[in-house]
């Protein structure tokens, strides 16, 4: 992933795609590259880092000519950042170029076949088992609309690619499954591309072509065909957005944008973690006698969910460091640790140090990272990536939920080799599989997160209570309002109230309780009806049922999940109401005083 542009016109291709690639560049990427057709062939230029290392390249190269032509900005997934990865992609003899956003699923299995026919890979990409596919169906078919319906039929995976053939001069194509991809025309000139931004200079009527449908791009217009390979109409859509809303997807800030991402991110995280190979061979899983998580803010709180799982599951001791504090302890460990670093940048610099510093004592180290070729990735003995693309707002939501699957796969895998789930595992990787859809369902409950934030945003204090995996949640809420809201909150396992805290609750101080947890519910609802007794207003997060919770004013429901997973859910409303109490103060949600993205200073 990340941006993709095409252009069919009378003018030359490059500073079209050009400027399209600069309109996009605000979503983060690592490389770039551009295809354009030239004469009988195309010609491809690709450069790792960002899009001035293009120009550059293409200025020492002597830039391509002509009027058709690809371009992509990457955001690595499969491959480190590197010319070799960059897209366009490329068949071994130049007949077909593509650019891709989205994750092909297969690629393993059409990288064995394509390479048992005679194929060979030149990048660690998914995107080159797609071209190097197109390419043999295209031989096969002689027509690229139905080697696009074949390819489709395929490819498992999401996808929006964008595709040139060599001799198809002034063509380019489009499909899309899953992910988004838009064409637009204005006079005799034709644009394709993966976000609005990119079109708006040159036309504000777009189309969006249908699931698993094409689009052909070429001096006569757009066309647009179905699965099937039969011509269909595709209604242009009229976008009143300027260029900053058209960034957002229309929506007012950033962190709201992706906070609506993290379905897709929990879908893609589960399945590459899913099929990506273990990092840890069963060996070295079953050599394992304790765990250690460190990492900073939000993933920190990812890492003390993850013990709770980890414990239950795979009956393993695991202790969770603040990076900032293990680095100055002298740790202690067994042996036959493994300490796993949580980091969505990978370059924080408390979190780096935690690795360095567990690797000079000689434990085996993994990184669990978002952003492929980030120093923690490069240091760490072994790797985990998530797929939550580039986050742009300061304060996380999606990448923290993809932290929260990845770990969720790496516990059930532990599990499974360990031999610790007695029967069937299917239930649980079923129930990790769908939280998808309970995030969905999740994000639709806005409106009553958004009252609730008008109840509370003018007030000084807010608590958070809940019991294990559900005092991990409070944590994480916490955070949010905090660093989005400027709200004091403070996150208490429930049982610990009464141990001194108490005493600052007053009429109307607002509690929230998480419980999710069957078997802390009842426990959870005493401390609640505690806090209930002293004047707070209770309300109550929770998948359990209503009648257990006599104390709450209201009560925000979650979807039903298996309790272990349940953090992934809780946390949607928290953050739902830190975003709105954040923009009912009038605060820059996405730029947070006082944060930076990525903390490298200590
Ligand atoms: C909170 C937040 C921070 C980060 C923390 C670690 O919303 O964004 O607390 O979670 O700075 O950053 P990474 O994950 O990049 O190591």
């Amino acid at each position: 992933m990340c941006g993709i542009i095409g252009y069919v016109g009378k003018r030359s291709a490059l500073p079209v795609l050009l400027a399209g690639l600069g309109r996009l560049e605000y979503r983060g990427y690592d490389s770039s590259g551009v295809a354009v057709g030239e004469g009988k062939g195309i010609r491809i230029v690709r450069a790792a880092g960002n899009l001035l290392r293009l120009k550059e390249k293409l200025a020492a190269e002597g830039p391509p000519e002509g009027t058709w032509g690809i371009g992509h900005t990457r955001w690595a997934t499969h491959g480190e950042p590197s010319v070799s990865n960059a897209h366009p992609q490329r068949s071994g003899d130049g007949l077909v170029a593509i650019v891709h956003n989205g994750i092909i699923e297969n690629a393993g299995a059409l990288r064995k076949e394509l390479s048992a026919a005679g194929y060979v890979f030149a990048s660690d990409t998914d995107t080159e088992s797609a071209a190097l596919l197109l390419h043999s169906l295209y031989r096969a078919l002689g027509d690229p609309i139905a080697s696009f319906v074949a390819f489709g039929r395929r490819v498992e995976g999401s996808f929006a690619i964008a595709a040139m053939f060599s001799d198809r001069p002034h063509e380019v194509y489009g499909i899309r499954r899953d992910s988004p991809l838009i064409a637009g025309e204005r006079d005799t000139e034709c644009f394709l591309a993966s976000d609005i931004p990119a079109l708006l200079p040159y036309t504000r009527r777009v189309c969006y072509p249908e699931e698993n449908g094409i689009v052909r791009l070429d001096r006569d217009g757009l066309h647009f065909f179905d699965r099937d390979g039969c011509a269909c109409e595709c209604p242009s859509v009229s976008v009143s957005w300027d260029a900053e809303e058209a960034q957002k997807d229309g929506y007012r800030h950033f962190m709201r944008k992706e906070m609506e991402e993290q379905p897709r991110v929990v879908r893609d995280t589960f399945l590459s973690c899913s099929e990506e190979a273990c990092p840890l061979t069963e060996e070295e899983i079953c050599s394992l006698d304790q765990i250690l998580i460190t990492a900073c803010g939000s993933a920190y709180h990812a890492g003390l969910s993850a013990r709770e799982i980890l414990e239950q599951l795979v009956h393993i001791p695991v202790r969770v460091e603040i990076a900032s504090e293990f680095r100055y302890r002298m740790p202690l460990c067994s042996s036959r640790a493994l300490v796993i670093v949580i980091s969505q940048s990978g370059e924080t610099a408390d979190s780096l140090a935690a690795l360095r510093l567990a690797k000079e004592r000689g434990f085996k180290t993994l990184a669990l990272v978002n952003v492929r070729g980030s120093t923690m990735a490069r240091e760490a003995e072994r790797v985990v990536y998530t797929r939550a693309g580039p986050e742009i707002a300061v304060a996380t939501t999606k990448a923290y939920s993809a932290q929260l699957m990845a770990m969720y796969v790496l516990a059930l895998h532990f599990a499974r080799v360990r031999g610790c789930l007695q029967g069937d595992d299917l239930p649980l990787t079923q129930a990790a599989r769908e939280l998808s859809f309970g995030i969905s369902r999740c994000l639709q409950g806005e409106e009553q997160m958004q009252r609730i934030a008008q109840q509370i945003y003018q007030l000084h204090d807010i608590f958070l209570v809940g019991r294990g995996l559900d005092h991990t949640v409070c944590m994480e809420g916490a955070l949010k309002l905090k660093e989005v809201g400027y709200l004091h909150a403070e996150a208490y396992a429930a049982g610990e109230l009464k141990h001194g805290t108490l005493s600052l609750i007053e009429r109307g101080t607002p509690v929230i309780g998480v419980v999710t947890q069957p078997r802390l519910a009842c426990k959870t609802a005493g401390n609640l009806a505690e806090v209930k007794s002293r004047g707070a207003r209770v309300v109550v997060i929770t998948t359990q049922e209503e009648a257990v919770f006599a104390a709450a004013d209201e009560i925000v429901r979650l979807p039903r999940v298996h309790p272990l997973f349940a953090a992934s859910l809780a946390v949607i409303p928290l953050q739902l109401l830190a975003y709105h109490v954040g923009v009912l103060k009038g605060l820059d949600v996405d730029r947070p005083r006082n944060l930076a993205k990525s903390v490298t200073v200590e």
